[in-house]
Formats: structure tokens, sequence, C-alpha cells
């Protein structure tokens, strides 16, 4: 009995610190996670999920575009991701006689399936640990001042010098990639496979895909459809290959399994994809920067943008649709940040991050160890030094660069100034060319009346907070031509400006001159914010060399000081694996909220007069007739998503989650508000990811899409 309960203590100790925790490296699995994982009813052995040097899970997930996770469902390279990671492709292809973003889209025939220019779907082939090899390099530099132990050309170099030449050439499409992970104390490295001709196959419409918009986005209950399919195509070897008719679908090395048995809370689930960033260890100064500046910010100035934003949608249909995509993706970082400020708060993560710093330093003096003091300190005065640059950087970003769109007219015109002034034969190319930028920048979706209401609330807020000596030079003009009126100054950029109407522009076109061009308002207005920011940048990375340092030996410390217990390194867009169990949660005293969602949800939220829950009539008429295939619940109800305390953050969107057995049970999409706190510190009573059930998927694709073609390809288990 004492034997038994020794060997258990020791079991426990090896356990990460809280259960469902963690963005894990794969290769280290078996080492770090399989006993926890089998006991939360885990079958698989850490070589199905991954293994080294034969085919595993970890063969059907890949990186979707930029952001996104993606998983391949078929053996004909069927790629399944968001409806909002496929959002672009989606709406590129809309027009309003085939507008698939309100319709949807449904390939019935492999020459339907539409190419997207600029998309790829990439595979990691393989990962390897080369810390020796990157330190071993690192030490022949001895500038103590050198950044290269972070610097992504300085590592990309020496995972291209290890492979050679050669090995790429022989491989077209195939890349290789050195991450530094734990502040730079370890190093993997990827080789990476990236397929050029990803075609569109199907999408539901935006009311089912993004059902509910920005009212429940990072929210849950939630009942979103957030799901579109892809098509990976390859030259006749299955090898990487541009767009090209002759190509054919890839045949890839795995795709999963997909179980339509369904889940029960407390069932295991696991996750793989590409968290893009956590800040795990973070200082409590850190903390409190991230809470009082960046979040306090970012939510300041986009509240007020968004309100301009939201009147003008609201008061014309025609800018509601322009501006959808800036609304959703303001509103989006907007919410995230405010409940990352709730957990900080309601959590006490500065404490909690004391805590760690104050074992670390009670360690560290018993060892006789000064480094980790000398860099927590370090840490605090940085931060307490960079607080007035960093203010005015987040201010500038938010207010001026983000907030204001004409901030980013082009500026690239000496090129042209110079043709005109010499009247050279380049100077129609270069009129074509800024012709081209204004048409990028004066899109189907600009509205010169919304930017100019926006700015000037922009601007008020902006000079309201930042000393008029720390502000963009050109502003000056603000004070001393205007008399400090900002709405006569941006009604006169909007006048006089050539890129602030399609007229302007016109008439310099008739008569382009360099004179027009130097002391165009809107291009000098640009430019000077540019230069500010390159400046706050240049002010700000003289920080970042000695920050970094000493965030890499914060994190040695408590390594060195936890041996006996595993962490997981921050996410860095890089291939991970969360497990938990699928579960509702108490969001307040009192309430709880079940880990299942399903389709009478969707008619409850049912609104036809708010475009955000408007309801198709074919999706009515299916859960009228209740014709749900083999997919619904025991008692007769439609799922439609679940949520588990899976540890996932932006980039895990599009995620495959499986099962026990690796059978895949649903596409991750979003996470809870009360969760995003878990970039900092996971909270296990609260965190839960937000899963698009595969169910409700098939049941789309089958009764909605009527797809059958696609559903033979797949391989479903009942
Ligand atoms: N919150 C999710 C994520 O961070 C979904 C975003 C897409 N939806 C939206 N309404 N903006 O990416
Ligand atoms: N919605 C996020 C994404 O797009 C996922 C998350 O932040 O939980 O990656």
């Amino acid at each position: 009995m004492k034997r038994l309960f020794i060997a258990l203590a020791i079991t426990l100790l090896s356990l990460p610190v809280a259960a469902d925790e963690g963005m894990w490296v794969l290769p280290l699995l078996q080492k770090q996670n399989m006993p926890e994982m089998k006991a939360l009813g885990l079958k698989l052995q850490d070589y199905d999920i991954y293994s080294p040097d034969s085919a595993s899970l970890k063969d059907a997930v890949v990186i979707f575009g930029g952001g996104c996770t993606g998983e391949v469902v078929s053996p004909d390279g069927l790629v399944l991701t968001n409806h909002h990671c496929g959002y672009g492709a989606i709406q590129s292809h809309s027009t309003l006689e085939h507008d698939y973003l309100t319709e949807g889209f449904w390939a019935t025939s492999r020459n339907e399936e539409l190419p997207n220019p600029g998309l790829s779907v990439t595979f990691i082939d393989k990962i390897e640990d080369v810390t020796d090899y990157v330190k071993k390099e690192l030490a022949k530099d001895n500038d103590p001042e050198s950044m290269n132990y972070l610097s992504p050309k300085y590592l990309n170099g020496l995972a291209k010098a290890r492979v050679g030449e050669k090995f790429l050439q022989d491989n077209p499409g195939t890349e290789v990639e050195i991450k530094a992970f734990y502040g730079g104390n370890q190093y993997y490295m990827f080789t990476k496979k990236i397929y050029r001709d990803i075609r569109l196959v199907g999408a539901p419409p935006s009311s089912i895909g993004k059902f509910g918009s920005d009212t429940d986005n990072w929210m849950w209950p939630r009942h979103t459809g957030d799901f579109s399919v892809f098509r990976i195509y390859a030259d006749a070897n299955g090898n990487p290959a541009e767009y090209s008719e002759k190509n054919v679908p890839l045949h890839p090395k795995r795709w999963f399994k997909i179980s339509i048995r369904g889940i029960k809370e407390n069932d295991f689930a696991m996750i793989m994809g590409f968290p893009g960033r956590t800040n795990k260890y973070y200082t409590s100064w850190e903390v409190a920067e991230r809470r009082d500046i960046d979040n306090t910010v970012r939510i300041n100035i986009r509240e007020l943008r968004q309100k301009v934003m939201l009147d003008e949608m609201l008061r014309n249909p025609q800018i509601r649709i322009q501006y959808a995509s800036k609304y959703a993706s303001s509103e989006n970082a907007y919410k995230n940040a405010i409940g990352s400020n709730w957990a900080i708060n309601k959590r006490n993560f500065e404490k909690v991050k004391r805590d760690e710093q104050e074992a670390l330093l009670a360690w560290a003096d018993k060892q006789g160890k000064s480094e980790y003091r000398t860099a927590l300190n370090q840490i605090r005065d940085i931060v307490a030094d960079r607080h007035d640059l960093r203010f005015r950087q987040w201010m500038l970003n938010e207010a001026l660069r983000t907030g204001i769109e004409f901030s980013s007219v082009p500026t690239d015109i000496d090129p042209l100034i110079e043709a005109l002034k010499s009247k050279s034969s380049d100077k129609q190319k270069e009129i074509d060319k800024l012709t081209a930028a204004f048409r990028r920048f004066y899109d189907k979706d600009y509205v010169p009346e919304v930017d100019k209401k926006i700015a000037k609330v922009m601007l008020q807020e902006y000079r309201r907070l930042i000393p008029h000596t720390s502000q963009p030079a050109y502003f000056a003009i603000i004070d001393k031509k205007y008399k400090g009126d900002i709405s006569r100054f941006v009604d006169d950029i909007f006048d006089k400006s050539i890129f602030a109407s399609n007229e302007n522009y016109n008439k310099f076109l008739k008569r382009p001159s360099a004179k027009a061009l130097l002391n165009d308002p809107m291009i000098l207005f640009a430019k000077s914010i540019a230069t500010e920011r390159e400046n706050l940048n240049k002010a700000l990375e003289s920080y970042d060399t000695a920050y970094n340092r000493a965030h890499r030996t914060y994190v040695k410390g408590l390594l060195e000081m936890e041996k006996d217990q595993v962490h997981w390194p921050d996410a860095n867009f890089t291939l991970r694996l969360t497990y938990g169990q699928i579960k509702g949660y108490h969001p307040r005293d009192c309430v709880y909220y079940t880990h299942q969602t399903t389709l009478d949800g969707v008619m409850e939220k049912e609104d036809s007069t708010n475009w955000e829950f408007v309801v198709p009539q074919k999706l009515k008429d299916l859960y009228q007739n209740k014709d749900f295939g083999r997919y619904a619940l025991k008692d007769g109800r439609m799922p439609v998503a679940f949520c588990a305390t899976t540890h996932t953050t932006g980039g895990n969107s599009g995620s495959p989650v499986m099962n026990a057995n690796g059978e895949l049970i649903g596409i991750n999409f979003d996470r809870n508000w009360e969760g995003v706190g878990g970039d900092i510190e996971y909270l296990p009573d609260y965190q839960r990811s937000i899963i698009v059930d595969i169910r409700y998927v098939l049941f789309l694709i089958e009764k909605y899409g009527e797809a059958n073609n696609l559903l033979e390809e797949m391989d479903i288990t009942d």
C-alpha cells in the first residue's frame, strides 16, 4: 500500500501544473504527457499521434493560409477549416450574381472547385530538436548585444545551412525553419511542405457559418456552423505546384477518420494545431503593463471608433456591407482585450506571477545564484522605463494607424516625382503604379465620409492624451494653421488630397505634378505617422535587447527550479497538442452552461430583423421536418457545438478536435470570453475551447449543401 502511495505521489509530481493546461510540443509527448492522457481516457499510443519516422495523426494537420489550422479528411486531399478562416477566399469569389458569402457554395464536381491565388496549405514533415546545433553556432558570435538567438532571419539561415541547398532544390515546395522556444532556451527545426493550389469546395451561407456574428463572438453558448471545405491540388507526382489545370487532388499520407458516435460530458478530447502567441512567462510587471497600456488603449480607442462605424452601418445598408469585415476584426480584438483584463483582475494574475517570481528568488538565493534576481530587476526597470514610449506606441497604432484609414494612403511617391521632374519616359509607368496603389487603398469598401468622421474622433482622443510635443511632426500644422480645430483640419485634408476621392485623383491624373504630390496633405499625414512609428519602434528596440535576455534568463530559472515538473513553452505558431475534457462551466454564481448546444438554440436566437441572427429558410425547413439524417442526438435534437477544457488560442481556429481514438469529432473555432486570459494564465474552471460538432458539419454538407459527393470521400464511423 505504502509503495503504491509513493508511486502515485511520484506520478502526480511529474504531472503538469494544472490538468488541461498546456500547448505541448509533439516530440516530448511520450515523456511529458502520455500518463496523464491515458488517465483521462486516451486509447492511442504516442506514436499514433506523432512519430518521427512513420505516418501519424500529425500528418493530417496543416497550417491553413497564414494564421489558421486545417485538417485533411479524405484520401483525395479534402481539407476542413473554419468559415472565418476561408472567409477571404469565399468573399473573393462572391459577386452580386454569385454571392457565395450570402448563399453558400458547393462544388458538385471537381471541375467546379475554385482556385485561390495566394492561399496555401502547409504540412509539417519533420520536427527536430536542434538546440545543441543552434547553441554551438551562436557561441561563434561574441557580440554581447547580438539578437541572433531570436532572429528568424538568422535562425532560418542556420536551418538552410543544416539541410543544404541541394536538399531544398531536390524537394520543391519544401522549406525549413528553426524556431526559438522558452524565450531562446531551446530550438526546434521544422521541415515544411507548402502546397499552393488550394481550391474552394464548399461553404455554408454566412447566416450559418457566421451565425451570431459579433454579438456571439467569444461567447458560449454558441450556435455557429463555422466551417468551410477546401481541396489540396498537387502535380502528377504529388509535389507542390503553382495552380495549373493539369494539377490533381493530393493523395496525402494521412487523413482523419470521422466519428459520429457522439460525445458525452467528461469525455477525453484533444486538439492539434498552430496556436499563435501566449505570454505564460510574463512577470507581474508585464501583466500590469498589458492591462494598463496594451489592453486599455485598445479597448478605449476601439470603443470610440466602433461606435462611429456602427452608427454609419446602421444608417446605411450599403455601408453595413462595406464595413462588415473591418468592424468584425476590430470588434474581435476589442472583445478579446476586455476578456483579458477581466481575467487579469478577477484572478489577480499580477499576484500569481509575483508569487512565481518570489519563489524563484527564494530558491535562487538558497542556491547562491544571483543572475535571476538581476534579470527580474532588469525586467521591472525596463517595464517602468518604457512606459511612456509604449503608451505612445499603442496610441499611435490603435488611434492613428488602425483607426484612420487614410493613414495608409500610398506614400512611395519619390520615383514618380523624379520621373515628373526629369520628364523621363518612366513617367507613365510610375503613374500607373500610383494608380494601382490608389485603387488598393480606395477599394470598393472604402467610404471617405466614414473615414472622415472616425478620423475626427481619433485625432481628438489622440491629441487629448498625448503631449503635443510628442506627436507626429506634421500635427504642428493643426495648432498653427487651424488653431487647433481638428474638424477643420480633417475637412481640409479631404478637400485637398488627391486620394480623398475619385474626382480629386482624376483631376491629378489630368495634370500630374511633383508639386501636387509634395504638398498633398494625406501623403504628408501618412508619412509623418510612419516616421513617428519608426522613431518609437527604434526607441523601444533599445529596451528589447536587454528585455529579451532577461526574459530568457528568467524562463531558464523557472525551468531549472522546477526541474521535475513539465513546462510547456509559450505558443509561437508551431504545431502543438492540447488535451482535456468535454465540459461545461459556471460563468457566474448559480449559472451553469452545459457542454453541448443544439439547433433548438439556433431557432431560439433567430431574429429576422437582425442580420446577425437571420436563419435561412432551408435550415428552418430541415429543423421543422427533423430531417437530421444519422446525425441527431438520441433524444432527437440536432447537435451544433460543444466546449472543452483544452488550452487553445488564436491560430487554433480550424484545428481538428479528436476523441480518445484520434477520430475527428469537431472543428475548433473560438474560446469563451471568460477564458481568453488563458493566454497569460490558464483558468481551469473558466477556459473553454469552442468547437463546431462534426455531426453539424456533416449534416450541413449532406442536407443543406446536398454535396453527397464529399461525404463519399470521407471515412465516417458510427
Ligand atoms: N473570435 C474568433 C477568433 O478569434 C472568431 C473570429 C471571427 N468572427 C468574428 N465575428 N470576427 O478568431
Ligand atoms: N478564433 C481564434 C482563431 O481564429 C481562436 C481563439 O482565439 O481561440 O484562431
